[in-house]
Order: structure tokens, then C-alpha cells, then sequence
């Protein structure tokens, strides 16, 4: 396994839709899935999608609220419920960085793992964001351009600062 680059913003490959990956068996996926969720553990992630490792292709890695590491290749995501609740997000492509993002509270998730099986599941709360995030960035969108309120947008260590301040 390796430690992969992560892209950063400003890099093209974070703006382009992701193209689909035709065979999720192929061995080059799942070396890629295996370099991804080492890539996120080292950075000490929540979440990681193929084009933050400029792979423009479709399929991300999460963090499971078990603590072990999931995989879904070609998703697609179906909200349930008209509910959504405002929430802190950061990202590894825009590192020190945080804002506030509106979000469906729950969903239904789609696609295949790698070994080409189909997968279904639900999903809430911050797991349910962490992958309409990653989600995001398989059609070039990071989670500033999701935002209503600016005010909610800052360095990590500066809101960190201004919440003691408050308290
Ligand atoms: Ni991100």
C-alpha cells in the first residue's frame, strides 16, 4: 500500500465530473481503494473520493460509524425525507479550513463494492454528510460552493479561537 497526494483546490482535477469505473473487480481498483483509505487514515480523514487523488473516477471511501472503512464504487445517492440540518465540514483538498454546509439527514446509498457486488444501505446524521460530500466532489463540487452563509466559513484555528472567546 502508499500514501497517495492529495489534491488540493485550485487543482483542475477537483472541478471535472468523475467519469464511472467500468470494471469495480479490476485489481487496479482495489489498489486504489486500499491506497485511499490509508491515504484518509493518515490524514486523519472522514471521508475520501478518487479525484482528491487524481483519479477522476467514481467512487469514494468513508469512515463507517464502526470505525472500519468503506468503499463504493459508481454511487448514487437518494435522500429520505425532506429533512436537513447545517453542520461543520472540512476537506483534505482544502486543509485548515471549515465552513457550514445544509445537508439531507438521511439517505439511501447505492453501487458496488470491489469485489462487484451490488451494495444498498442507509445512512444518517454526520455519516450521511460525510458521503453527500464526498458524493460532491465525483461532480467537481466542494462544499464552499454548498454554502449560504459566509460567516460560517473560516480556519480551523480561528473559530476554534473565537468559540472560547464566546464560552
Ligand atoms: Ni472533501
Amino acid at each position: 500500500m502508499a500514501l497517495l497526494k492529495i489534491a488540493r483546490m485550485g487543482h483542475p482535477v477537483l472541478l471535472a465530473p468523475a467519469a464511472p469505473v467500468e470494471d469495480p473487480t479490476a485489481p487496479e481498483i482495489r489498489r486504489l481503494v486500499a491506497d485511499m483509505a490509508e491515504t484518509m487514515a493518515d490524514a486523519s480523514g472522514l471521508g475520501l473520493a478518487a479525484p482528491q487523488v487524481h483519479v477522476p473516477l467514481r467512487l469514494f471511501v468513508w469512515r463507517t460509524g464502526a470505525g472500519g472503512v468503506s468503499a463504493l464504487i459508481n454511487p448514487t445517492l437518494e435522500f429520505v425525507g425532506e429533512e436537513t440540518e447545517l453542520g461543520w465540514e472540512g476537506c483534505l483538498s482544502i486543509p485548515g479550513l471549515r465552513g457550514a454546509v445544509r445537508r439531507a439527514t438521511r439517505l439511501r446509498f447505492h453501487g458496488f463494492d470491489i469485489d462487484g457486488n451490488p451494495v444498498d444501505g442507509e445512512a444518517a446524521g454526520l455519516v450521511a454528510r460525510v458521503m453527500q460530500h464526498e458524493a460532491d466532489h465525483l461532480d467537481g463540487l466542494l462544499y464552499p460552493m454548498r454554502m449560504e452563509d459566509f460567516t460560517l466559513f473560516g480556519f480551523n484555528e480561528e473559530l476554534a479561537r473565537a468559540a472560547t472567546k464566546e464560552g
